[in-house]
């Protein structure tokens, strides 16, 4: 049994050690498609071929259940991959939707019309690609109605993180708050619509104030693919072993992957 956790790079890894603390029997082969990252900037067919040429190697290492740690593949390309690519027997499930129901109040899979909820002003941080796809806003008109969404597409900072600088990406992450700011003043909830944010956390939560809730996905995937699986335990696929798969340097890979998780973690080439 092993379930794959996708994304273009490192920030997938803070999916990577929520599910790991909440399921902690299950083996997760993380692939990070370094070499290719960042794909906020790419175009939908683009990350679209990259997702799914990821996708069929965690296929090839045991894993009938993929997700997508990414924002900006579960926006750009899910829904096409769902439609008409992933086989009968497989699953790729992506990151928006847990997060979408928690801002929402409602429990996994409640797909009642959508109905007016206490946050009315919502600050999204995410990707240009993610932002420009409306996947978010989207996803929410489904399950909410009368929330004001302000996006800011947060260039620049998932090439900081990937490159280890991490002074860039808090200077860059307090600009687009600053930015965020000047087109909704009060945001009463901020949602980091990247997995690699969540690494950024505490800057977010300082430059937004003490009054701003901060949503980050980690968590919420944690539980929802915990429920995922007590529910459909055949998804559990065939590989017995954990792995960190990259399509970068390796040797690089693991030390920035090292220094982020706190412990230690070796990436064998994908
Ligand atoms: N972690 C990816 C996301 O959640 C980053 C995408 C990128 O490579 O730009 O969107």
């Amino acid at each position: 049994m092993a379930v794959g956790i996708f994304d273009s790079g490192l920030g997938g890894l803070t999916v990577l050690d929520a599910v790991e603390k909440r399921l902690p029997d299950v083996p997760f082969v993380y692939f990070g498609d370094n070499a290719h990252a960042p794909y906020g900037v790419r175009d939908a067919d683009d990350v679209y071929d990259l997702t799914t040429r990821a996708v069929s190697r965690l296929w090839d290492a045991g894993c009938d259940l993929v997700i997508l740690a990414c924002n900006t593949a579960s926006a750009a390309a899910l829904r096409r991959m769902q439609e008409n690519w992933v086989p009968r027997d497989k699953r790729v499930l992506g990151v928006f939707v847990p997060l979408i129901e928690a801002l929402t109040e409602r429990q996994w899979g409640d797909n009642s019309p959508p109905r007016e909820v206490a946050v009315k002003h919502v600050a999204l941080f995410a990707t240009p690609a993610t932002v420009s796809s409306r996947a978010f806003q989207r996803e929410l008109a489904f399950r909410a109605i009368g929330v004001d969404v302000e996006a800011q597409a947060c260039g620049g900072v998932v090439d900081a993180i990937e490159e280890g600088d991490m002074i860039l990406a808090e200077a860059l992450v307090r600009s687009h708050v600053d930015a965020l700011k000047r087109k909704m003043p009060n945001p009463e909830a901020a949602i980091l619509g990247c997995t690699h944010y969540p690494l950024m956390q505490n800057v977010f939560q300082d430059a937004l104030g003490p009054d701003v809730q901060v949503y980050s996905q980690a968590n919420l995937v944690a539980e929802s693919l915990a429920d995922y699986l007590t529910r459909h335990p055949a998804m559990l696929g065939s590989g017995t072993e954990a792995a960190f798969l990259t399509t970068g340097d390796p040797k690089r890979v693991s030390s920035r992957a090292t220094q982020f998780l706190r412990r230690e973690i070796i990436f064998s080439a994908a």
